[in-house]
């Protein structure tokens, strides 16, 4: 099997090529500068392409079973990229969380994908493919629902460069909301949920609403009248609270001058829970909720494993979120061995936090 990774001199792209290597995958290392590829190739091949030029991406990945794209923010440069998977004939998966380009990608290449006969599986990065997942599973058992609300909490995250730029970029963008079965944006809405009790915690966190991509994916597949996506409020350092307060056009230089992403020591430590609780119409209740550690290299993980299902053939033709295109349990328990431990929990014991 064949895989290119896109953006495989960045942070990210680095631990996916590694990851695939690892698992024995045949890698093409892609993107747009020559020698920051040549120093991350090591023996593989070098194909240079930029997202100006379609040519050269459709190029680039010709021959490929998948690609994996990992150069963002995806809102600004991630579309040729999608476009150019499909023109090869390749499946494709990426590490994008931004609802815009999600909803992007769904609306514009479902009927393209379907008729190349290639799956496109965006966002299965280690927030939205668990977030993804754990919404269908806990949804499954008591749909319709009235509401879901899903919840995150990360430890001892130290983001990337490309993680704070592409969440500025979600701030400028602006967000979605889910309610009475459609889409709008967010604008003004306040969050209806202000704290929660995550598993294993006594007291209640302070909530803010979070923009999870998980509002474009999860509608898709589960039936809900409302969906709401919330965070703990801590992951708003007072670092990120001062950046957001900048004029836009100086973030790219400030952003510049912070380290690349977490050491190697460091990234291991950080760890993230996403709670999703279903609450059906007729009043029963259901949570799910999914953990892990080491964000970063859990994306690689996620990715290549996401990229090997579809090669394989698991997943039909289209644009496909994370839950639609694989069987979530399987996947989730397909995780265990690398520290992914998830349940859901229906009836009386899941009682609202
Ligand atoms: N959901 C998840 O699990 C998850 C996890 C990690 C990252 N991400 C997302 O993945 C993306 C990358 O993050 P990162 O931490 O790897 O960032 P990074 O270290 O800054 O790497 C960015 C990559 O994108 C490439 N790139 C940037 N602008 C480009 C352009 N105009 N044309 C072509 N390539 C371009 C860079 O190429 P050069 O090397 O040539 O500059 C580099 O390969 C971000 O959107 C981030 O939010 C998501």
């Amino acid at each position: 099997m064949k895989v290119a990774v896109y953006g495989a001199s960045g942070y990210t792209g680095r631990l996916v090529t590694a990851e695939a290597r690892r698992r024995g995958l045949e890698v093409v290392v892609s993107g747009r500068d020559t020698s920051r590829l040549r120093e991350v190739a090591e023996g593989a091949e070098v194909r240079v392409a930029g997202v100006d030029d379609a040519a050269a991406l459709a190029r680039a990945f010709d021959g490929c079973d998948v690609v994996v794209a990992c150069a963002g923010p995806f809102s600004r440069i991630g579309d040729p990229v999608v476009r150019a998977a499909i023109t090869a004939g390749a499946h494709y998966v990426d590490t994008s969380a931004e609802q815009l380009f999600l909803r992007h990608v769904f609306d514009t290449y479902a009927e393209r994908a379907e008729q190349a006969g290639v799956s496109v599986v965006p966002a299965a990065g280690f927030d939205i493919l668990p977030g993804d997942m754990i919404a269908h599973l806990a949804g499954a058992e008591v749909e319709p629902l009235d509401e879901l609300t899903i919840a995150y909490q990360t430890n001892d995250i130290d983001m990337t460069r490309g993680t704070i730029r592409s969440s500025l970029q979600v701030v400028l963008d602006g967000d979605l909301a889910y309610e009475d079965g459609q889409w709008r944006r967010a604008e003004g809405l306040a969050v209806k949920r202000t704290s929660f009790t995550f598993p294993g915690q006594s007291g209640e966190r302070q909530t803010a609403r979070w923009p999870g991509a998980e509002i474009v994916t999860v509608p898709r597949h589960v039936r809900a009248r409302r969906v709401e996506i919330i965070t703990d409020a801590a992951v708003f350092t007072p670092e990120m609270i001062s950046l957001m307060q900048l004029p836009a056009d100086q973030w790219d230089a400030i952003i510049g001058q912070l380290p690349e992403g977490p050491s190697e020591e460091r990234r291991p430590v950080a760890d993230f829970t996403i709670v999703a609780e279903a609450v059906g119409v007729d009043g029963r209740r259901a949570t799910g909720a999914v953990h892990a550690t080491d964000i970063y290299g859990s994306a690689a993980v996620f990715t290549v494993e996401a990229a090997r299902r579809l090669a394989a053939g698991e997943a039909k033709a289209g644009v496909l979120s994370p839950a639609q295109a694989f069987d979530s349990a399987a996947f989730l328990d397909w995780l265990a061995p690398y520290g992914v431990e998830w349940n859901v929990v229906a009836g009386d014991q899941a009682n609202a936090s």
